[in-house]
């Protein structure tokens, strides 16, 4: 199959005569020269249309486009060292296909008002630092994926439609399944990447995940993408060790091959370089310690918030593990530390921006303690009843983790808010476009 020369190729054509459709991201000219930035989807590549040169009609066409109209180019690709692709194209025709007229996000990468970008984000995706942040993104899920799949584990897609609660009952999304059942939209595909677990042994789901979460923060999304991996019989230091690995393959992965991307995004390059396995791993105890010798108080055993979180990252610039938070502040599946029981056998991954990339730890294998926790997290015990009978049929130590794909994303570039590392974001307020 070939689809023609494209931008992102366009080195492959040097001195040959191309014809590429697409659109004009920019243009600047005088009476004898227009510059035209004209972007196909894989790229930007200046193309010049010089009087003399072209036809009368053909520059007169150059000098009348606006940003946006849709054209197909023809035109010779001539070498170019100043060029950052190397090249650019020294046009002899031109097809108008649609004129735009008045394009409302021009020069959108400038454009300080993140509401009306937003709102235009059906357009925004166009314009070069969202294109080259939703170029990261792409890779990433690819390389994620990729690593996973080359260490033996399982694509098992999990459900959306769930009919009970993982992550708790306060950030449910209720819909109305059929006449006399309702369901809710998966808050994490955990549970059932434990059942896929037990027949493939180590797997992972990866799919969009919702929470109706009532915060609009820089790190929520109501809707982003969770992969989660599950291992039977694994450890929470076995799956720590799985996390380090990934995280810093994938990272060193993307610095090399989205390396022209990383820097039009102003992404910290030293940083990510430095971003190796092992990671620091904090009992959250210590963690708590580190916290308030930064002033910020905190009750005993309490979860954190944002401020505790950016205090305790102060200290690194790199992903620190943070486990063994306490029994009655996470889900009702975690297992206890048999060390000490008022802790469970969890971690969560802090990247060094002072968010939490990964959550995950060892499951609870324990049939009666599982039943009473289900009862103390006021679920319903007839709908995990499956859910139990993966402890009454091969019941095993089990763990996992889920990395937000957003806030993984928005580390690595250096992107402060997660609503722009998704093509089209679902926070609290917004649905649209
Ligand atoms: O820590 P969480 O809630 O863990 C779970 O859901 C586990 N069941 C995962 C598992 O063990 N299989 O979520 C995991 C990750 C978080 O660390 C965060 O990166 C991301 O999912 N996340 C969100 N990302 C964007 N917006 C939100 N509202 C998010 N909530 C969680
Ligand atoms: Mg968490």
């Amino acid at each position: 199959m070939d689809l023609g020369p494209t931008i992102g190729h366009i080195k492959d054509y040097i001195g040959q005569d191309v014809t590429m459709n697409g659109w004009l991201y920019n243009r600047r000219g005088s009476k004898k020269i227009q510059f035209l930035q004209f972007r196909d989807g894989s790229g930007i590549v200046q193309a010049c249309v010089f009087k003399g040169e072209a036809s009368d009609e053909i520059f007169q066409t150059a000098s009348e486009l606006t940003q946006e109209s849709s054209i197909t180019l023809t035109g010779k690709v001539v070498k170019d060292d100043r060029s950052p692709i190397g090249a650019e194209i020294h046009v002899s025709d031109i097809t108008v296909h649609t004129l735009a007229n008045d394009y409302p996000i021009a020069i959108a990468d400038q454009n300080p008002n993140p509401d009306f970008l937003l709102s235009n984000r059906h357009l925004w995706i166009r314009s070069r630092k969202q294109h080259a942040l939703l170029r990261v993104r792409a890779y990433v899920v690819n390389r994620l994926r990729n690593w996973l799949d080359d260490h033996d584990f399982t694509l098992t897609d999990t459900p959306i439609f769930t009919p009970n609660a993982c992550e708790g009952t306060s950030t449910l999304f209720e819909v109305n399944y059929n006449d006399d059942t309702k369901a809710y939209l998966s808050q994490s595909g955990q549970l059932y990447g434990e059942a896929a677990a037990q027949a493939f042994g180590k797997i992972y789901c990866f799919g969009p995940t919702f929470r109706a979460e009532k915060s609009s923060t820089r790190k929520h999304l109501r809707e982003f993408w969770m992969l989660e991996p599950e291992i039977a019989y694994a450890s929470i230091e076995d799956v720590m060790d799985v996390e380090e690995q990934m995280v810093s393959d994938v990272v060193q992965d993307v610095l090399k091959n989205r390396r022209a991307e990383l820097e039009l995004l102003e992404a910290d390059i030293d940083m990510l370089s430095n971003v190796k396995a092992p990671f620091k791993r904090l009992h959250y105890l210590e963690a708590v310690e580190i916290i308030r010798g930064h002033g910020v108080e905190m009750e005993d055993m309490d979860d954190f918030g944002a401020p505790q979180e950016e205090a305790l990252m102060k200290e690194f610039n790199a992903p620190v593990f943070v486990h063994r938070f306490p029994t009655a502040i996470k889900a009702f599946y975690m297992a206890r530390d048999p060390e000490d029981e008022r802790f469970t056998l969890s971690a969560d991954l802090m990247a060094g921006n002072g968010v939490e990339i990964c959550g995950g730890g060892a499951r609870c294998w324990d049939l009666e303690w599982l039943e009473s926790q289900i009862d103390s997290h006021q679920l319903k015990q007839e709908d995990f009843k499956w859910y139990l009978d993966l402890r009454r049929y091969g019941g095993q130590p089990s763990a996992g983790f889920g990395l937000g794909l957003e806030r993984f994303v928005g580390w690595i570039t250096g992107v402060k808010h997660v609503r722009e590392c998704i093509p089209f974001p679902r926070t609290l307020k917004r649905i649209n476009p």
